[in-house]
């Protein structure tokens, strides 16, 4: 089943097109990539998908819906969760506050009240949500902790506990793995796969929409892979297909840290 699906977009910054005619359709239940260097238009792509940017022309169908002129909350509300290139933790606070504010968010999004409004402590069941969620992302030992002290791995971690505190059936992550070393990348790379294991709720698969520079990651973890180049869909399929696709090695042709070869 097609859950997120792009028809025809285009994008323009100005007199600049940045996004050509791109089609693709992400299946529910697969970790579907988007690769292509540096200005390719990956993260206009996503912002088109996320509602953080609209296309100027094209459609966006979410779960069905057209989505292409609805702001993010909307897109949020309806299952689409995301994460920023740049981790946005609220700082100042401890790690599982910032996950119970998120869980807490949630609630009042559905309506559903669990404590009085007067309450100045969490609900019990807020508080165990949100020990599991930062036990899931291998956080539980830092609960405790400022969110501001926390490693760039570990707020990314953070961040994504965040997200998943909405409760999403699809999570967008524009590249989760960027300034990361290699050791914190193949750990968001387990991650990502724990979370599509655990899947989205009430029995339905999980889906993962993710921008990547590190091909390692992404030969080891994306189901499908769009390939972008100056603003333009070059490639789309599995990762075999990607790998031997001469265009996509033409386009990476020469670059040493991205080569399309197996990961060591
Ligand atoms: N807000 C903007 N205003 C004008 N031009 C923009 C804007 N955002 C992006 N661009 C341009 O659009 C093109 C695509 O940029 P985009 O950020 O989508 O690429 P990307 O594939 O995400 O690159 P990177 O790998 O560096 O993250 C680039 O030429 C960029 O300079
Ligand atoms: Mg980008």
């Amino acid at each position: 089943m097609t859950i997120l699906s792009l028809r025809g977009i285009e994008k323009s910054y100005g007199p600049i097109q940045v996004l050509h005619g791109i089609e693709a359709d992400v299946e529910e239940g697969e970790i579907f990539a988007i690769i292509g260097p540096n200005g390719a238009g990956k993260t206009t792509l996503f912002k088109v998908m996320t509602g953080e940017s609209y296309a100027n022309a094209g459609t966006v169908t979410f779960d069905g819906r057209d989505v292409t002129n609805e702001p993010p909350h909307l897109r949020t509300r309806a299952g689409m969760g995301r994460t920023f290139q740049v981790a946005r933790v609220f700082n100042p606070i401890g790690t599982a506050d910032n996950v119970i504010t998120a869980i807490e968010s949630r609630k009042r999004a559905q309506g559903v009240r669990d404590a009085p409004w007067w309450a100045i402590r969490p609900s019990v069941t807020t508080s165990e949500e949100a020990m599991q969620l930062l036990d899931g992302v291998g956080l539980a030992d830092k609960a405790a902790m400022v969110a501001s002290e926390l490693s760039h791995g570990d707020r990314k971690r953070l961040e994504i506990a965040m997200t998943l505190a909405g409760r999403p059936r699809i999570l967008m992550m524009d590249e989760p793995t960027a300034g990361m070393s290699s050791a914190d990348r193949e750990q968001i790379g387990a991650l990502i796969r724990r979370v599509m294991a655990a899947g989205a709720g009430d029995g339905r698969r999980m889906t993962v929409v993710m921008t990547e520079h590190d091909m390692s990651v992404i030969f080891g973890l994306a189901s499908r892979i769009l390939v972008m180049n100056q603003g333009r869909r070059i490639a789309l399929g599995a990762v075999e297909e990607i790998r031997n696709d001469p265009q996509v090695r033409d386009v990476y042709l020469g670059k040493e840290d991205q080569r399309l070869e197996e990961p060591a």
